[in-house]
């Protein structure tokens, strides 16, 4: 053949071949192997052939022709990499096909959220609103003994007083006053931070003006308004000349920051044995389903500390005055937000926690 024939009979051949590029079958990997076997197999394949001819052409022939055969095997190379592509795409998303279970989910499930229980809620409230007054936060041991738990609250041996909190024992009871109990109230912070305050000559080296936030425990019977665990908050200021007032003045603004502004509550006399005068507070409960449009709610117990106990921790009773109180955090939370039955605290229904 006469090179020019050459070039022309190159020239339809690739054309042919570029027609069967465009016509054949890529549909599945085995179609898309044999495709490539077909036109790019190094051996026989049908670009690759048209290559190997090139030589025969003249010089001048030759580049024109080369650069028709690049385009012609980078239009094959492009049909078997969108073939493969395609194939790949479709055996990602076949049902379990070459799936890696371990892989986390494409659309990832929201993770709910947790939130503070309640409880929790309410008494870091109570703690911001008294840190706020200057108060400091104390705490003391759930296993307590009988001094801190009553003797040192004056409630003497054999005293049906220490029958109003029916005790967990764990040493019973002894009549020299030993005991060793599961505390029925946070009062005892009350005596070990009076204890740990006073000098030797009965004076306090600064005024005492604490709370003590905690679990305590009573063998009681068990009722939509008491457990035989819940928490309290106690509080306690000890300096000179402090008054009733001032007790009354700092649980209603106390009361004011926890609820708001025109939250009704009222002080009851009451009797405590380390406590003279004692009173106990309730707070109105709005409830329209009731005929009188709600209840009261007893939330504290308080009072002005009895000379006996500042005896007791070596505090110069003549000199200090002081008051304290001990509030239910149970009651108090569930006035915030409308619980109804305290077992519902202790239940941990997340239908119940999701809430808050
Ligand atoms: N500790 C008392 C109780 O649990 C409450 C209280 C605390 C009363 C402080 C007076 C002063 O019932």
């Amino acid at each position: 053949m006469i090179p020019q024939d050459m070039a022309q009979s190159l020239e339809s051949d690739i054309a042919r071949v570029a027609a069967d590029i465009d016509a054949a079958e890529v549909g599945t990997p085995e179609a898309a192997e044999a495709f490539r076997v077909r036109f790019l197999g190094r051996r026989a394949g049908a670009v690759t052939d048209l290559f190997a001819r090139l030589g025969e052409l003249p010089a001048q022939e030759r580049r024109e022709a080369g650069a028709r055969l690049n385009a012609l095997k980078e239009q094959a190379q492009a049909r078997l990499d969108e073939a493969r592509n395609c194939h790949a795409a479709a055996q990602d998303t076949a049902p379990g096909a070459g799936a890696d279970l371990t892989l986390p989910g494409r659309v990832p499930a929201p993770i709910a959220g947790g939130s503070r229980h309640p409880l929790t809620e309410t008494r870091r409230e109570i703690e911001r609103i008294f840190g706020s007054f200057g108060f400091s936060v104390e705490t003391g041991p759930e296993i307590e003994d009988d001094w801190h738990n009553f003797s040192a609250l004056a409630f003497p041996p054999e005293h049906p007083a220490r029958d109003m909190q029916d005790t967990f024992w764990i040493e019973p009871p002894a009549p020299d006053g030993r005991g060793v109990l599961l505390r029925t109230h946070t009062s005892p912070v009350q005596v070990r931070g009076m204890v740990a305050a006073a000098r030797s000559d009965g004076t306090l080296a600064a005024p005492i003006r604490l709370i003590a936030p905690g679990r305590v425990f009573r063998n009681e019977s068990i009722s939509y308004k008491s457990f035989c665990l819940f928490h309290q908050v106690e509080g306690l200021v000890v300096a000179e000349r402090v008054s009733f007032a001032d007790l009354k003045g700092m649980l209603r603004t106390f009361a004011r920051a926890l609820f708001d502004d025109d939250v009704r509550m009222r002080f009851r006399p009451s009797y405590f044995p380390f406590t003279e005068p004692s009173a106990e507070v309730d707070i109105w409960w709005t409830d329209a389903s009731r005929p009188d449009g709600g209840r009261w709610m007893e939330v504290l117990g308080c009072g002005m500390v009895d000379p006996d106990v500042f005896t007791a921790v070596g505090i110069d009773a003549e000199r200090y005055t002081g008051y304290a109180f001990g509030m239910g955090i149970e009651r108090l939370a569930m006035l915030r937000h409308g619980i109804s039955d305290i077992r519902l605290f202790y239940e941990n229904d997340v239908r119940l926690l999701g809430q808050f």
